[in-house]
C-alpha cells in the first residue's frame, strides 16, 4: 500500500462530494491516484460522471481533465479495491445546537463493512476532539476484531482537517498546509505517504485529538475576533465614532494587530458552527468555553442592530419600516459563493418581514431561500428593484454588483459591509 501511494498506482476514495470532498477528489486525481467518490446524492454522482461541476471552486474542465481517473458512485463496495478513503461528510449542529455526527456514524459503519487489510481511513470532517479515536475507530475496530486486525498493523486510521476556503484563490487546496495525525505512528506514516504527493506542506501532529482541537481553534479564533470587531462597531455607534476610521487607524500598527471586518453577523457551515463543537465538548467536562458563548451572543445581535439601522434610516426620511419596500443585496454568507448556510442575511430578512416591511432580496447565486425558512425567491431585475426600493441594504459583497450605480440609484442605502468605505 505504501508502495502504491509512492508510485501513484493506489486507488483511493472520497466519501461525501460536497464543498470539501469534490475539490479533494479532484486534487487526489490530479496527483495521479485513481479516485472514486462516494455520495448518497444521485444528482451529484451523475454530475461528476458527466463532468459537470456544482461547486464554484471546481470547473467542468477540472472534472473533464481528470475524467479517466475520477468517477462517482453510491456503492461503498468499491472500498474493497481501495487503499485509502477520505471522509468529507457534513458535521452540522442539531436542533439543540449540539454536534450532529450521524453521517460519520452511518458512513463509518459502511466503511467497516468493507474494511480490509491495508486500508487507510482518514477523517476530514470538522468535529470535537476525540471524534477519530472515540467515535470512528471503535466502529472500525468492532469489525476488525472479528478478523484479528489491529489498527496501525493491518489497517490505518488518521485525522486531517480540511481547511478549504470556498471562493479563495490565493491559497488553494494544494498550497494550504495540511495538518495530519495518525492513531498510531504507522497510521501517521500511512497518511503521510497518501497525502505527500497531493499537498505542498504536511504538518504532522502527535494525535488526532490535537489536530481536531487545532482545527476548532482556527475557526474559534475567527469567530471570536469577528465578534470583537462587531462589538467595536456597536461601541463606536454608541459613541458616535466612525468604526471604519478607527479600524484604519488601528491597522497601521505593524505588529500585534490583526484586522477583522465588522458586518451583519457571521455565517457559513464552519465559523458559526465549529466553535459550538468545542463548547459542547467542554460542557461534557463540566467546563465552560467562555469566549465562545460571549462571541456567539454578540454575533447573533448583529442582524437586530442592522434592522434597527434600516428602521432609523427610513424614520429619518419620514417613513415607517412597516410597509416600506426594502431590498436586501446578497443572501449568501460571503461573496461569490452559492451557500446561505447559517447566513445572517436569513435572520435580517426574517426580522424585516416580522416588522411588516415589504422585504425582498437579490442574489445571483441563491435563487430561493425557502430551504432556509424564508418564504422569498430572489428578484431578477436588480436595477429596477434598486430604483423602486425605499431602502437598499448591502449584505453580501458579490463581485457582480456595480456599487457606484447602486449608490447612485438607491434612495436610502444601509451598508452592513462598509463597501462604500473600502470600495470592493
Ligand atoms: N464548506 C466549507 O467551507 C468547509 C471548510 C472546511 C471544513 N469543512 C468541513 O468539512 C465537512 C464537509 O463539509 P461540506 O461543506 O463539504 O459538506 P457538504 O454538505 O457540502 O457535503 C457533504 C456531502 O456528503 C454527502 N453525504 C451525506 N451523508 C452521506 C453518507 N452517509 N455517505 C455518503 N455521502 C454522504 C452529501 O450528499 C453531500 O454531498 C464538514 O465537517 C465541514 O465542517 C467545510
Amino acid at each position: 500500500m505504501f508502495e502504491r501511494f509512492h508510485n501513484r498506482t493506489a486507488r483511493v476514495a472520497v466519501v461525501g462530494l460536497g464543498y470539501v470532498g469534490l475539490p479533494l477528489a479532484v486534487a487526489l486525481a490530479a496527483s495521479g491516484y485513481e479516485v472514486v467518490g462516494i455520495d448518497l446524492d444521485p444528482a451529484k454522482i451523475e454530475a461528476v460522471n458527466q463532468g459537470r461541476s456544482y461547486i464554484a471552486d471546481v470547473t467542468d474542465t477540472d472534472l473533464l481533465v481528470q475524467a479517466t481517473r475520477l468517477r462517482a458512485t453510491s456503492d461503498y463496495a468499491v472500498l474493497g479495491q481501495c487503499d485509502a478513503v477520505s471522509i468529507c461528510l457534513p458535521t452540522p449542529l442539531d436542533s439543540k445546537r449540539q454536534p450532529d455526527v450521524s453521517s460519520i456514524l452511518a458512513s463509518g459503519q459502511e466503511i467497516a463493512r468493507h474494511l480490509h487489510p491495508g486500508l487507510l481511513v482518514v477523517l476530514e470532517s470538522t468535529s470535537y476532539p476525540g471524534t477519530t479515536t472515540g467515535l470512528l475507530l471503535p466502529i472500525l475496530e468492532a469489525v476488525a476484531q472479528l478478523h484479528g486486525w489491529r489498527v496501525g498493523e493491518a489497517f490505518y486510521v488518521a485525522f486531517s482537517p480540511e481547511r478549504v476556503d470556498p471562493g479563495r484563490t490565493d491559497w488553494t487546496i494544494q498550497t494550504t498546509p495540511k495538518i495530519i495525525a495518525g492513531v498510531t505512528e504507522n497510521c501517521l506514516a500511512a497518511v503521510q505517504a497518501y497525502y505527500g504527493p497531493v499537498f505542498d506542506t504536511l504538518v504532522p501532529v502527535s494525535s488526532p485529538s490535537t489536530a481536531e482541537m487545532a482545527k476548532l481553534f482556527e475557526n474559534t479564533f475567527r469567530f471570536v475576533n469577528i465578534s470583537l470587531v462587531n462589538e467595536l462597531l456597536l461601541m463606536c455607534d454608541r459613541l458616535g465614532l466612525d468604526c471604519w476610521e478607527v479600524l484604519d487607524a488601528a491597522a497601521t500598527k505593524p505588529f500585534g494587530f490583526t484586522r477583522f471586518t465588522p458586518g451583519p453577523g457571521v455565517g457559513g457551515p464552519c465559523i458559526p458552527v465549529d466553535p459550538h463543537f468545542l463548547a459542547w465538548k467542554m460542557k461534557s467536562t463540566d467546563a465552560e468555553a467562555r469566549f465562545i458563548e460571549l462571541a456567539g451572543r454578540i454575533n447573533a445581535e448583529m442582524p437586530r442592530f442592522w434592522v434597527q439601522k434600516v428602521q432609523d434610516a427610513l424614520n429619518d426620511a419620514g417613513k415607517a419600516l412597516r410597509g416600506s419596500r426594502v431590498l436586501v443585496l446578497g443572501a449568501s454568507y460571503k461573496p461569490d459563493v452559492a451557500d446561505a448556510r447559517e447566513s445572517p442575511v436569513v435572520d435580517i430578512l426574517h426580522r424585516l418581514l416580522q416588522k411588516g416591511a415589504e422585504a425582498r432580496y437579490h442574489d445571483p447565486y441563491i435563487l430561493s431561500l425557502a430551504e432556509m425558512g424564508v418564504p422569498l425567491t430572489a428578484v431578477a431585475d436588480l436595477e429596477g428593484e434598486v430604483q423602486k426600493a425605499d431602502c437598499v441594504v448591502i449584505t453580501t459583497a458579490h463581485s457582480v454588483y456595480d456599487w457606484a450605480s447602486i449608490a447612485h440609484s438607491a434612495t436610502i442605502l444601509v451598508d452592513t459591509r462598509f463597501i462604500m468605505k473600502h470600495g470592493s
